[in-house]
């Protein structure tokens, strides 16, 4: 392992020479690269009639490397994805061109800022820009590199900084760059602009010691610092790193008061589980703020790729608290639906997906053969009560009240419910039996 490893797996990491040979095929709803390494979605916005996302990758590679490459994807629907030519790859001065957001002018003009790294000492980066080139102002697939906008302000110190999120603070548009200083305190540092080309250094956006742990610990080190107007609130999302180990995805609401963000409420985690990490903020056609994140631990060597996205992620503000709706329209993908209860042995092939809509206690599990793929345990009713979900990689129980959906995807299964998103893999080799006990619900097979 490098000694400065952006991305460290080893936690709970998959060896796909272990012997284990799992065979995971594709994901039928979740975007993966046709080949090749993928990490971080990055400035999906919907343009010119349709979705296009980017994303962290390194073509030809079952492991990250500091070379990423910027993927680029289109999509009519959040659930179906078309690949097209990488938008953004190393050179004029990039050992790699590592993850960052897309601003849209008034004009409807795109500027993308991403972190441009050296190969050899890559954790502190520089946000530096990129314009579609000519004629690629609908398509978005060419890209012309433009100047470093903004660098570790003078005389901090950091142990990381990277991953610029410009947006519209409703003066002024606003840059936030993740950073951790080396005495444990994770920074977003933040620059503003009168037109999305010349920036000003505006001091410290946000922080917070890894000491404190009120809520939630909010690490070392954000990454990928995201920030969305949700309802009446601002929404200040990081990705809690600590040198060099991803965790999860924790929130603030609040304001944004002289250039400083003005949390008023506790941390909170959004994440659970070993899969979501590096969430990025979108809106929809419609307007409505949301989150996609990378997938960590899916992958299939035997074919070639590995890292997929999650499904698309609505926000909501409920009372103090962001909710999270899966808005994705499967209903014209969906099989008839028929009551949990009646749930019995019901066959998924490798590749098979499901969507469960579960009200009530009871269990849901996934079985090849013997063995317990995962197991999902609902104690208590709809007013409040405990999710256990159990697989391979662990154990994690949230507090679960009203409805949860559950989408298991191939390799993939994401929870998503009033405490917020839960993924985990689930890794088999060939048909495996999805099955219930005392559940109620419903539960729809995805053709
Ligand atoms: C998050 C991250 C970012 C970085 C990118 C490199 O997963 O480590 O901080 O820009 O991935 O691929």
């Amino acid at each position: 392992m490098p000694q400065h490893s952006a991305i460290d797996e080893s936690p709970v990491a998959l060896d796909p020479s272990s012997g284990t040979g799992h065979q995971l095929s594709r994901p039928a709803f979740h975007f993966t690269s046709p080949s090749g390494w993928i990490n971080d979605p990055l400035g999906l916005t919907f343009h010119g009639g349709t979705y296009h996302l980017f994303y962290q990758h390194v073509p030809g590679a079952a492991d990250w490397a500091p070379q990423c490459r910027w993927g680029h994807a289109t999509s009519d629907d959040l659930l179906t994805w078309t690949t097209g030519p990488v938008a953004l790859e190393p050179g004029e001065g990039d050992g790699g061109c590592w993850s960052g957001s897309i601003a849209t002018g008034p004009d409807g003009a795109a500027t993308m800022f991403y972190t441009s790294v050296d190969d050899d000492a890559f954790e502190i980066g520089r946000a530096r820009t990129a314009r579609p080139a000519p004629g690629s102002d609908i398509t978005w697939e060419g890209w012309v590199k433009g100047p470093v906008v903004a660098e570790l302000p003078d005389g901090e110190e950091s142990v990381a900084f990277r991953d610029p999120l410009v947006f519209h603070d409703g003066t002024c548009w606003r840059m936030i760059i993740g950073s951790g200083r080396p005495d444990g305190t994770a920074v977003a540092y933040t620059w503003t602009s009168d037109d999305l080309s010349a920036w000003r250094y505006d001091g410290v956006f946000a922080s917070r010691h890894s000491s404190e742990t009120d809520g939630v610990w909010t690490g070392s080190v954000w990454e990928c610092p995201q920030v969305v107007r949700v309802g009446e609130k601002w929404a200040l999302l990081v990705s809690v790193w600590e040198p060099v180990r991803p965790h999860y995805e924790a929130y603030a609401l609040g304001d944004i008061v002289d250039g400083r963000f003005v949390a008023e409420t506790p941390w909170r985690r959004l994440t659970y589980g070993p899969s979501y990490y590096a969430g990025a903020v979108y809106r929809d056609k419609d307007g409505s703020p949301g989150m996609v994140y990378w997938l960590r631990h899916v992958s299939d060597s035997e074919a070639g790729w590995a890292g997929a996205h999650s499904l698309p992620h609505r926000l909501a503000l409920v009372g103090d608290r962001l909710e999270v709706r899966l808005p994705l329209s499967l209903e014209g993908r969906r099989g008839t639906g028929w009551p949990l209860a009646e749930l019995r042995e019901r066959e998924l092939p490798v590749g098979g997906a499901f969507d469960v809509e579960w009200t009530q206690g009871g269990s849901l599990s996934l079985d090849e053969g013997i063995r317990n793929v995962f197991r999902l345990e609902r104690t208590g009713g709809p007013e409040g009560g405990t999710l256990t979900a159990t697989c391979d990689l662990g154990q994690w129980s949230v507090p679960c009240s009203g409805p949860v959906r559950v989408v298991v995807d191939g390799p993939i299964v994401e929870i998503v419910g009033s405490f917020g998103a839960l993924a985990f893999p689930a890794l088999r080799e060939g048909g495996a039996t999805l099955s219930s006990r005392d559940a109620a619900g419903t539960a729809y097979p995805l053709g």
